[in-house]
């Protein structure tokens, strides 16, 4: 029996593609270490979303061959890099890994993991590799092994046709699809069956979900009528597909949670204009106001990218207008990293100074630490429904971690409860990151 390791860089469907893979490989009789050292085969599920995540794998590889020097252990790139990098992967010598497999290929991959035994020669290079992308694939016939028995993710649809013009995922993730209805709720009843109390719907672009017609608001209304799945929630989500009757079945309907993650990525028009977001300043800042004036409490994350070319020093301060007027509880910022392929590498100049971006990123992430701890200082004394996750903590045994509808981390002392139980929980103290409280009871749920 040939043992695999494998590792996961990048985003949650990143995450879930790696249980699907495993999927795929122990239904073909395929073992599993959690050890590069014994594995026969290591296989490296890759993110290229920014350039240090390329770098990340390039050195991962050569430290995993320099630990099995003389080993004829078989190395594998899976993920966006294999898509992206397909010829850059191939044709470095320095780099003697032995197949490639795109995010739509996984089905093949007993098939080319044995072929590597009777492999094709590319100058002089052993090298075989599948990174079509497909139409179709969904990997709807392939149950994914789920682990932490609270929570479980499930991909409704795959791809991005967006083309915002600074990122990489419409390349290595082809076009956007999506699985039925009936496919979807059919696998929630399974895993509600299984003892799941949440799902997360998860697409790279989850919210313009649509088959033959059903639109993502018919589908949380369709996994929310399954019984024993308390909460749903969703990622990742693009502002331009949320609709009002979208917005209200979140709002209204008591199992999706009351968190909404929406990527800003810049407040100035021109350069929402140059990444082709699809909206303006102002456009963003109506939907902060119709989500709120529909549900006052909720929960809204962000993503921003600070020093896209072209960004001048003015400019980015609409993106701290933004963010000062929306005040959103969380946010990923990161500095702009020029990606092959994209629009944007072929038309603009990379032409922020690192220095600035360096400036820009710190001055919002001290913006956003503030707002964070605004925002949990000001959940002392209310009661959060929490989902008990974890019977300890990273840094105490004697403390147990779930979260609150809002996605928010809450930690409590131990007592006699079960990973899976809803509890009510006072909050009485805060960090940026965290809130800590007091249970007061548990649910019937
Ligand atoms: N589909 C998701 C996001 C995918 S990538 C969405 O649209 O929200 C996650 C985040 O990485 C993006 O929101 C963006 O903020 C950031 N990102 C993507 N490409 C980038 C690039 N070239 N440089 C810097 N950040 C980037
Ligand atoms: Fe990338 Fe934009 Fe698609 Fe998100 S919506 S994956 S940022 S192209
Ligand atoms: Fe990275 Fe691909 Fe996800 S580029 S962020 S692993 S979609």
């Amino acid at each position: 029996m040939k043992k695999i390791f494998i590792e996961t860089y990048g985003c949650q469907m990143n995450v879930y593609d790696t249980e699907i893979v495993k999927s795929v490989l122990g239904k073909d009789g395929f073992g599993f270490t959690e050890s590069e050292m014994d594995a026969d085969v290591v296989l490296l599920n890759t993110c290229s979303v920014r350039e240090n995540a390329n770098n990340k794998v390039y050195s991962r590889i050569h430290k995993i061959l320099n630990g099995r020097k003389g080993d004829d252990v078989k190395i594998g790139i899976l993920g966006c890099m294999a898509t992206n990098f397909r010829k850059q992967l191939l044709e470095n010598p320095k780099l003697p890994i032995d197949f490639i497999a795109g995010p739509d290929s996984y089905k093949r991959l007993p098939q080319l993991i044995n072929d590597i035994s009777a492999p094709v020669e590319t100058n002089g290079a052993v090298k075989n590799f599948d990174v079509t992308l497909s139409e179709f694939e969904t990997y709807s016939d392939v149950y994914p092994t789920q682990s932490d028995g609270v929570n479980a993710w499930l991909a409704v649809m795959r791809g991005c046709d967006n083309f915002c013009t600074f990122c990489v995922v419409p390349y290595t993730r082809g076009r956007e699809r999506s699985r039925s209805p009936e496919n979807v709720v059919d696998e929630v009843k399974r895993l509600a069956d299984q003892g799941y109390r949440q799902v997360t719907l998860l697409g790279q672009n989850v919210n313009s979900y649509n088959y033959e017609g059903n639109d993502f608001a018919h589908l949380l209304e369709a996994v929310s009528e399954v019984n024993g799945i308390e909460r749903i929630r969703f990622t990742s989500p693009h502002p331009k597909d949320f609709p009002r009757p979208l917005l209200q079945v979140i709002a209204e309907n008591p199992k999706v949670c009351k968190q909404i993650h929406l990527p800003l990525q810049a407040g100035n028009d021109r350069v929402l204009e140059m990444m082709n977001r699809t909206y303006t300043q102002k456009e963003f800042l109506d939907l902060v106001d119709e989500i709120r004036s529909l549900y006052p409490k909720m929960i809204l994350s962000t993503d921003i990218i600070v020093g896209f070319p072209t960004e001048t020093a003015d400019e980015f301060e609409e993106t701290v207008k933004v963010m000062e007027a929306v005040e959103f509880d969380s946010a990923f910022i990161f500095k702009y990293s020029e990606r092959p392929q994209t629009i944007a590498q072929r038309k603009f100049p990379d032409d922020v100074p690192e220095a600035e971006k360096t400036r820009r990123i710190v001055k919002l992430n001290e913006i956003q630490k503030r707002h964070s701890y605004q925002k949990n200082l000001g959940h002392i004394g209310e009661v959060h429904e929490v989902l008990l996750e974890k019977e300890s903590t990273r840094k105490s045994a004697d403390d147990f971690q779930g979260r609150n509808d809002g996605n928010k981390i809450v930690i409590f002392p131990r007592g006699d409860y079960h990973k899976g139980n809803f509890l009510n929980v006072e909050i009485t103290e805060a960090t940026p990151h965290v809130l800590r409280g007091k249970p007061v009871n548990v649910l019937n749920k």
